[in-house]
């Protein structure tokens, strides 16, 4: 039996002008994660998928074409490809996670990069970081349609994140810990939709949302300088210029709107909604003295949960890693 697990993630800023070509910053959410146990099936029975907490089991061989393969499925059948076994395996891998679905915290990327690790780890193989990452992306688009390949980046590596789509990966130094309360407002919002509707905005009315891209991607900038030099006061302040921006763009919700609001009256130094938008979670940057009334504040306000996660400071970082997103012929 193998275990292996992943954690979840949040994007601090930067979402949607990441998938056109501007930078976000991500980071791990140590306290949600996903976990995928491995063990040989009985003979015959090809490869079993039990996921528990969606209540859903597939199995290898059900689909009536690999296009309409569950993404399940295909985490296991692009890892046992990738590492040179074929797909005559009885195998039953169970699913767990404590990551909340379609609320912008990289449930599915988790999932897929548990299946991966696991399955790596079953067949005592070696997978990279950068490896598992580009494995997860080709699921992500099975969900998302057109991923930025933030969230798969985020999840493989599990550090903060600074990323560019096709550029060579930074992970971030961080001059001091951040404390980061993720509000949920309870509204599932699936990515792929909401992606899709800033498509159709964008293709409506290219220049304003080219500015408004161009915008983000300055605010973005302007957070790494200050996650840098530990200067919260300022990723703070580039947080609500982000939100700014995202409602601009048409993604915000009265309900996220409401929780930023209400972290910004208690004391946040920053709040936006983070992810797709449109439901999900929103993020507040507290201080160890504002956190308590301010998670008060985003409960009061109508928060579904409110997590609590901190970004730590880095000391061990040299320079930039692989490139991100190669095509899978760059394997
Ligand atoms: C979703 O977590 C983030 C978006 O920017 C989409 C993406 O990057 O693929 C909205």
């Amino acid at each position: 039996m193998t275990v292996a697990c992943a954690q979840g993630k949040i994007i601090l800023c930067g979402e949607h002008a990441v998938v056109y070509g501007r930078p976000a910053i991500a980071v791990p959410v140590a306290e949600v994660q996903a976990r995928a146990t491995v063990e040989d099936g009985v003979e015959g029975q090809s490869i079993v998928i039990v996921a528990r907490d969606l209540g859903r089991v597939v199995t290898l061989g059900d689909e009536a074409s690999d296009e309409t393969r569950d993404p399940l499925l295909a985490a296991a059948v692009n890892t046992l490809e990738y590492i040179g076994l074929g797909l005559g395996h009885d195998l039953v891998i169970v699913l767990e996670s404590t990551i909340p679905v379609a609320r912008g915290l990289g449930s599915g990327a988790a999932v897929s990069a548990a299946i991966t690790r696991a399955l790596a780890q079953h067949f005592s193989k070696d997978l990279t970081a950068e490896q598992v990452s580009r494995l997860v992306y080709d699921v992500e688009k099975l969900y998302h349609g057109t991923p930025s390949g933030v969230d798969n980046t985020v999840v493989a590596h599990q550090r903060a994140v600074y990323f560019v789509r096709g550029q060579r990966l930074e992970i971030l130094r961080v001059g001091a810990p951040l404390l980061l309360l993720i509000a949920d407002t309870g509204v599932e919002s699936p990515t792929r939709a909401v992606v899709g509707a800033v498509r159709s905005a964008w293709q409506e009315s290219k220049d304003r949302y080219e500015t408004l891209f161009d915008e983000v991607g300055g605010t973005v900038v302007g957070i790494r300088d200050a996650m840098e030099k530990g200067d919260a006061a300022e990723v703070g302040r580039l947080m609500d210029e982000n939100h700014r921006l995202l409602r601009a763009m048409e993604v915000s919700s009265s309900q996220l709107d409401a929780l930023v609001n209400a972290a910004k009256r208690h004391g946040a130094l920053g709040a936006k909604l983070s992810g797709a938008g449109r439901g999900g979670n929103m993020i507040a940057l507290a201080t160890p003295e504002t956190c308590q009334e301010v998670k008060k504040a985003l409960q009061d306000a109508g928060a579904q949960g409110v997590l609590q996660t901190e970004v730590k400071a880095t000391t061990d970082v040299t320079g930039p890693l692989a490139p991100s997103m190669a095509s899978p012929s760059q394997r």
